[in-house]
């Protein structure tokens, strides 16, 4: 646990917009971010459609990658599942330059929503893994010890 957290932030879920929640977290307390946030697509989620111009969300993205970098630690790893011209905009605007690598792994998503007569359906997501630096943790295997990467 980072002795700076406060307490009540551990072992806890919250509900609540994730910018008011992260700003109560310090520099570099952080041992992984995963974030699935709304595409912006039109999806609603408990009653709420999320959409505004690819622009101003790409704006919002970027934020949130930003404040996430900041409370992640040294060793940690992030971890943004988006669709796959969402995290395009965010790898190339933000993370590329931002973060020491960055790692893109695809997620088969078979989904009844967007056919098209004209085109093929987009059927997987982009899950972008961002490392802050060369010596992030990571457990490869359930039950194994830390591996470091020997070929990036
Ligand atoms: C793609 S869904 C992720 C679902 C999640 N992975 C799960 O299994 O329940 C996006 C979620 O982000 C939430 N959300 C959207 N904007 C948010 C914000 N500003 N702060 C916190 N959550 C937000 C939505 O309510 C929705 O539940």
């Amino acid at each position: 646990m980072h002795p700076s957290i406060p307490s009540p932030l551990i072992d806890t879920v919250f509900l609540g917009d994730v910018f008011d929640l992260m700003r109560q977290l310090p520099d570099k307390s952080v041992d992984m971010v995963l974030s699935d946030p709304d595409y912006n697509v039109g999806v609603k989620y408990n009653g709420k459609s999320y959409t505004r111009s690819f622009e101003e969300y790409i704006e919002w993205y970027i934020a949130l990658a930003k404040e996430s970098l900041r409370v992640l630690k040294e060793d940690g790893n992030m971890f943004f599942i988006n669709y796959p011209k969402q995290n395009a905009y965010l790898r190339v605007l933000f993370l590329d330059k931002a973060c020491y690598d960055v790692h893109e792994y695809v997620w088969v998503y078979n989904t009844n929503v967007g056919h098209s007569p004209k085109r093929f359906t987009t059927a997987h997501r982009s899950i972008l893994h961002a490392r802050k630096s060369p010596n992030n943790r990571f457990y490869k295997d359930p039950g194994s010890s830390a591996l470091s990467e020997s070929h990036g």
